[in-house]
């Protein structure tokens, strides 16, 4: 039989936990090997390398790096080539996904090939529970969508779609106030807030063109814009969203839209700060899973019922990290993967 076998390439703020989702999921995701590409020896990460062999990853590095990494105690086992041969779902978590494309567009095994957020245009976009109908298995390139255009396509998906399913979004305005760097970064830090250039005619900013292209895979030319700010904070980017809907719908009604999707998590927490440290406490290695927190008392319905602002948390990196896991099974498997990510259920909230 052949073997399911995933590879994920980069070990950085997506890579590593993705790698250690996949490692500690293997039998539950019914998987027999998880290979990590990492390319570059450096002595000051030799800990998290050998972490991740100890979860139960198998390292990958270029062919003409096995001795400087054996130098650093590290057992190699496959080069990066031999990797991708062997790969039934590749993952790359670098920021270079689309440099990298020409050399996976030569390998014939893997089912599938997944760049990350900032890889626009790499292949057809996907976010879980956005677009699975729209999501074709017969083409190998798929492009999990940002953090931020996951909250925002959730948002309207939950706050736009009538009970039969079908988007009734006049418009959709967002501004996106992100952290200015990650926790594991070191870097990059901003004193005050920067305010970001719209760069994009109709959208704004990247993000509202990013859930546009999501929602076009299923048919749909929404009218959206985006703004980004980022905060000098190292929290969870925050999103105020702004939706007209074509149908009035009522506050009660809005709040239970939200309560009954899986996806999203509702708390009267109004800090990022509170939400953030839920998530160190509970989550997988401080990650919640869910694609959205909303603090309730933010929901504002106009009193005509068709216009709905507030605010949400985009929970760091989860709901990439679900999602790659998600596309992942649905090519492994063909079939809809929510009895196997049943698996990542701990962490994934109701309530925060
Ligand atoms: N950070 C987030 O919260 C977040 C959320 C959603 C999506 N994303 C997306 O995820 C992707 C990766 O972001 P990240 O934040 O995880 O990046 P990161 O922390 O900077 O890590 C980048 C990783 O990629 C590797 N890498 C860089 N260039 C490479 C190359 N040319 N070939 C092979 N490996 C290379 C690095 O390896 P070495 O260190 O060994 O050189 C490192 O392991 C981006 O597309 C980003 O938009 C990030």
């Amino acid at each position: 039989m052949t073997k399911r076998v995933v590879h994920i390439v980069g070990t950085g703020t997506i890579g590593e936990p993705l790698i250690g989702l996949f490692s500690s999921l293997r039998d539950h995701f019914g998987i027999d090997e998880v290979t990590f590409h990492k390319r570059t020896p450096l002595s000051h990460e030799r800990a998290k390398v050998e972490s991740l062999i100890r979860r139960g990853g198998k390292l990958v590095v270029d062919e003409d790096r096995v001795d400087d990494f054996e130098r650093l105690g590290h057992k190699v086992s496959f080069t990066h080539g031999e990797a991708l041969e062997r790969a039934s779902v590749v993952i790359d978590c670098t920021p270079v996904g689309n440099e990298n494309k020409p050399r996976y567009e030569e390998v014939a095994g893997p089912k599938v090939f997944m760049a990350q957020g900032s890889e626009y245009g790499f292949g057809q976009p996907y976010a879980r529970g956005i677009n699975d109908e729209a999501l074709d298995l017969t083409q190998r390139f798929v492009q999990i969508v940002s953090c931020n255009t996951h909250n925002i396509s959730v948002i309207i998906k939950t706050l736009a779609a009538d009970g039969d399913g079908k988007l009734r979004l006049a418009r959709g305005r967002f501004v996106c106030m992100r952290r200015a760097t990650d926790i594991s970064q070191a870097k990059g830090f901003i004193p005050a807030p920067e305010v970001g250039k719209h760069k994009d005619a109709r959208f704004g900013t990247h993000h509202a063109r990013d859930a546009w292209g999501l929602f076009k895979t299923l048919g749909y030319d929404l009218d959206l814009f985006s703004s980004a700010i980022k905060l000098n904070t190292q929290y969870m980017h925050t999103l105020h969203f702004s939706l007209d809907l074509e149908r009035p719908i009522t506050r009660e009604e809005a709040v239970a839209r939200l309560r009954d999707n899986p996806r999203v998590a509702l708390t009267e927490k109004l800090s990022a700060a509170l939400v953030f440290s839920f998530g160190r406490d509970h989550g997988y290695y401080g990650r919640i899973l869910n694609e959205t927190v909303v603090p309730v008392s933010t929901l504002h319905v106009s009193e005509d019922g068709k216009s709905l602002s507030g605010f949400c948390f985009t929970p760091q990196d989860g709901n990439s990290l679900l999602s790659s896991m998600a596309c992942a099974l649905w090519y492994l498997y063909g079939e809809d993967p929510a009895p196997r990510l049943e698996g990542v259920r701990p962490w994934m909230f109701d309530e925060i």
